[in-house]
């Protein structure tokens, strides 16, 4: 089962969406604070947008759909979730197999130097956070408008799909992005049955097999319940 996960199954664990209702794209712009150019033109702007969504994470748990996904794999199903969020309540409610397409906000990477790691420490002491090795300014590892996707998680997604899949989950997403609603579709083509799960209708849902209208937090575990062990 390809799992592929949005903003909204973190919703119910009290972190923003982007475009729904009280989503951070209703009242920010994105071009100030999800690009290149943004982080050139103002780097502590951007990081002070960053540093609060880290608490929020940091103090947000897990809900009953990430942990329904944990427990389908560690029931022994073939799960991989594919997220576009960059928070980490997946691996914390227990998934292990987790492509992120678009970055951990815990990661950081050096403009000068180009390194790349963790940086879990909350709140940064210093903002914007410079590089320990050669003082360049370190941004948020994260996908930014305009950019290309990491090679590694797609690349992940794309060879657990070579096998074929029974199910394409889509959960909480506006998929918005192309690369969305082909990787969807992809899985479908697969063999999976396209199931979507959002209390409200997307550019997707004319193209799923499934529409299961409903919040993550009640409609994944009933899948469990359904199933015994889920699908
Ligand atoms: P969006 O904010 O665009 O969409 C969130 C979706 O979650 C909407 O379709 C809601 O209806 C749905 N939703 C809300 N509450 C839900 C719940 N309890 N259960 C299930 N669904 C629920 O978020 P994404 O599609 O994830 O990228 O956005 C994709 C990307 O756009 C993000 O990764 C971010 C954003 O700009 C960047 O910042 C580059």
């Amino acid at each position: 089962m390809l799992a592929v996960t949005g903003a909204g199954i973190s919703a119910e664990s009290g972190i923003p969406t982007f475009r729904g209702k009280d989503g951070w794209w209703r009242r920010e712009d994105p071009t100030r604070l999800a690009t290149q150019a943004a982080f050139d033109r103002d780097p502590a702007h951007v990081w002070e947008w960053y540093q609060f969504r880290r608490g929020l994470v940091a103090e947000a748990e897990p809900n009953a759909a990430h942990r329904a996904l944990a427990e389908w794999e560690a029931a022994g199903k073939d799960v991989l979730v594919a997220t576009q969020n960059v928070d980490d309540l997946h691996e914390r409610a227990g998934s292990r197999d987790v492509a992120h397409i678009h970055g951990s906000i815990w990661r950081v990477r050096c403009e000068g130097c180009g390194r790349e790691r963790d940086e879990a420490v909350h709140p940064l002491p210093e903002l914007p956070p410079r590089c320990g090795e050669c003082r360049g300014l370190l941004r948020p590892a994260v996908v930014w408008f305009g950019e290309t996707l990491p090679m590694a998680p797609i690349r992940q997604v794309e060879m657990f799909l070579e096998d074929g899949v029974d199910l394409a989950l889509v959960v909480g997403t506006e998929a918005t992005f192309g690369y969305i609603r082909a990787m969807a579709l992809v899985a479908r083509r697969a063999g999976g049955l396209l199931v979507e799960v959002n209390p409200a209708a997307t550019v997707l849902s004319e193209l799923v097999d499934v529409r299961l209208a409903g919040p993550a937090g009640e409609v994944l575990p009933a899948l469990s319940a359904w199933e015994g062990t889920g699908p």
